[in-house]
C-alpha cells in the first residue's frame, strides 16, 4: 500500500493511541491530535521507533468552539491530504445533571458531538471530492439508551451513533466509507476523568473492561470493510440486543439501578 495519511484525535492516550499504534504498523502516516502537548509528544517518539511513514503532532483543544475549524485549516495549509479520519477524543461527564458545572456540559458537547460533527463535514467533504476516503466516530453502548448519571453523555454518543449512520449513506454512494465504533467498557483513563470512582464488583468494574488493542483492532477492520457499525465484545453485544427487546421506560430503568451502582 502506497503511504496515506490518517489523523486522529485524542490520539495521546486510551483508544486514540491505539488506533495510531496500529495504523503506524500498517505503514500510515500520522497526524495525532490532542490536547496536552507532552502526551502527543510521548507517543509520536514511541510510534516513531516502529513507524515507517512520518508522524506529526498537532496540540488542539476540541472543546473549544472554532477549534474544528481551525484544526481542518492547520492540516490543509500543510498540504497533507486525510485518507482516514479517526474522531476519537470525547469526554464523559458522571453525576447528576443537575449539579454538574455547566462550563464543563458546554465544553463536553462542543468536544463530543459539535467539532466531531464539524470535523466530519470538512474533511468528509474533501474525500467526496477525491471519490475516496475513511471515517471513524467513536460512539459508545451508552449510545444505545438513556443512563442516568451519564444522562447527557450517553445522549451526546446517541447523537454521534444516528449521525453517523445517516453520513455514511449520504456518502456510500460517493466512494467514502463512513463507520461508527461503539465500544463499552474500555480500560483507559475515561472513567477517572469522567468523575466515575468504580468499585471491584459494580457496573463499571476494571474487571469487566475490554482492552483497548481489541477494540480499536475492530474499528479499523470495520472502517476499512465499509460496514456501519461495530459493537466490539460479546458481552456488550448481548446488552444491546436485550436493550432490543426491552420498552424504553424499562432500559432507563435497568441503566438508573446499573449506574447507581458504579
Ligand atoms: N473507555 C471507555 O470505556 C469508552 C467507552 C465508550 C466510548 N468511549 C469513547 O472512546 C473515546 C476515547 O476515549 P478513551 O476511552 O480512550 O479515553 P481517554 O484515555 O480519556 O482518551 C480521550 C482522549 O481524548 C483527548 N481529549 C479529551 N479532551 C480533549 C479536548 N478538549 N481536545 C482534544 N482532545 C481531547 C484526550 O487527550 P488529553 O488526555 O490530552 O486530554 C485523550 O487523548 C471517547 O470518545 C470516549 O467517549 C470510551
Amino acid at each position: 500500500m502506497d503511504q496515506q495519511t490518517a489523523l486522529i484525535t485524542g490520539a495521546g492516550s486510551g483508544l486514540g493511541l491505539e488506533f495510531a499504534r496500529q495504523l503506524a504498523a500498517q505503514n500510515w502516516n500520522l497526524i495525532l491530535a490532542g490536547r496536552t502537548e507532552q502526551k502527543l509528544a510521548a507517543a509520536s517518539q514511541e510510534l516513531e521507533t516502529v513507524a515507517s511513514g512520518w508522524i506529526k503532532t498537532i496540540q488542539i483543544d476540541l472543546s473549544e468552539p472554532g477549534a474544528a475549524e481551525a484544526l481542518y485549516r492547520q492540516v490543509r495549509d500543510s498540504g497533507e491530504t486525510v485518507e482516514l479520519l479517526i474522531n476519537n477524543a470525547g469526554v464523559g461527564l458522571f453525576g447528576e445533571h443537575t449539579t454538574l458545572s455547566d462550563a464543563e456540559l458546554s465544553s463536553m458537547l462542543t468536544l463530543n458531538i459539535v467539532n466531531l460533527t464539524l470535523l466530519s463535514q470538512y474533511f468528509g467533504a474533501d474525500m467526496k471530492e477525491r471519490g475516496h476516503g475513511y471515517l471513524l466516530n467513536i460512539a459508545s453502548t451508552a449510545g444505545f439508551q438513556p443512563v442516568p448519571l451519564l444522562s447527557s453523555y450517553a445522549a451526546s454518543k446517541s447523537y454521534v451513533l444516528n449521525f453517523t449512520e445517516a453520513l455514511a449513506k449520504e456518502l456510500e454512494d460517493h466512494g467514502v466509507k463512513v463507520s461508527c465504533l461503539c465500544p463499552g467498557h474500555t480500560e483507559s483513563n475515561f472513567f477517572e476523568r469522567a468523575g466515575i470512582v468504580a468499585s471491584e464488583k459494580g457496573f463499571f468494574s476494571p474487571r469487566a473492561r475490554m482492552n483497548p488493542e481489541q477494540v480499536a483492532r475492530l474499528g479499523l477492520e470495520t472502517v476499512f470493510a465499509g460496514k456501519l457499525t461495530v459493537i466490539p465484545g460479546f458481552r456488550n453485544n448481548a446488552l444491546i440486543l436485550a436493550n432490543r427487546f426491552s420498552t424504553r421506560p424499562l432500559a432507563a430503568l435497568i441503566s438508573k439501578r446499573l449506574t447507581a451502582n458504579p
